[in-house]
């Protein structure tokens, strides 16, 4: 397993429990949106459990395919569990690096037809020519899409909990930060609009996926660890963590932050091709 996986895998409790209020409705979106057929041929990067791969591969049917790429092993195994409890046969996640992933010789030559990334995208290193990369997979024609986090979204539970860390001295983790950075470029309509043109696609379609989530404890709390967020309880021991919980909490009550932001946006745009305007 790659290490960069293991925040993933060591969230895979916490991330099942999002899957039907967070992952699902955006992951389905996203394939509504991207317009796939049967037949078609899908890369899923950043997969995860599949909460895309999974809706592609039932779009696609069986004389399509799904490639679904992730590096963490725990939840790829979780998506081969969905997978074979479905009778679906042809999907295949693969335990990859997305900046290296080439296509393996059962996808037709001109390319994928589409390509698909969750809430993965500001994961990846050097987002915009990783991402250029990867729409160059897919044939003149094709579809790339992707959902984000829209700006605002996870914002007041984000700073609750940083908040209840900063009360035990430790920064933000690096990556926490970076993620946020690159996400700040593409979390508005406009932005993702602008973005996805200057992968080399037209035809861009933004919409918006409202998604308000009721703050109950266990939730809130899933929502911390079932993410990149955990990364920023790393260097404390178990009692410790159990402290910051509780000030998280408390926050959140003081705060009367009662509901979830879980804004997302949906962005699809059809690759042109090297010769196509
Ligand atoms: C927030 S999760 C989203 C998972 C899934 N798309 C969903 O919506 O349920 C982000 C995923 O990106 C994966 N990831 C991050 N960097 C990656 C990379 N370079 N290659 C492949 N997967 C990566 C993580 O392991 C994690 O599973």
């Amino acid at each position: 397993m790659d290490d960069r996986g293991s925040i993933f895998d060591e969230a895979r409790q916490e991330f099942d429990r999002l899957t039907g209020a967070v992952w699902t409705p955006a992951g389905q979106s996203l394939v509504f949106q991207l317009g796939l057929r049967p037949g078609d041929a899908v890369l899923d990067v950043c997969c995860g459990a599949g909460s895309s791969a999974i809706p592609a591969a039932t779009a696609v049917g069986p004389s399509g395919l799904v490639h679904a790429v992730d590096l963490a092993d725990e939840l790829l195994e979780q998506g081969r569990l969905k997978t074979s409890e479905r009778g679906l046969q042809n999907i295949e996640f693969v335990c990859a690096d997305a900046i290296e992933w080439e296509p393996p010789s059962t996808v037709p030559e001109v390319g994928y037809d589409a390509v698909a990334c969750s809430y993965g995208v500001f994961f990846l290193p050097h987002m915009d020519a990783t991402f250029t990369r990867l729409a160059g997979l897919v044939r003149p024609g094709g579809k790339v899409g992707i959902t984000v986090w829209r700006r605002g979204a996870l914002r007041d539970l984000a700073s609750a909990f940083l908040d209840a860390v900063a009360r035990h001295g430790e920064p933000r983790p690096a990556q926490a930060e970076s993620s946020f950075d690159l996400l700040e470029r593409i979390d508005t309509p406009q932005g993702l609009h602008q973005w996805l043109a200057e992968l080399g696609t037209r035809s861009t379609e933004v919409r918006e996926l409202s998604n308000i989530i009721p703050a109950t404890p266990e939730f809130a709390w899933d929502l911390v660890l079932g993410g990149s967020m955990r990364g920023a309880l790393s260097p404390f021991d178990a009692q410790t963590v159990e402290v910051i919980r509780g000030d998280f909490l408390e926050l959140l009550a003081e705060r009367a932050i009662h509901d979830i932001d879980a804004g997302t946006l949906v962005g699809t745009a059809i690759v042109k091709g090297r010769n196509a305007t």
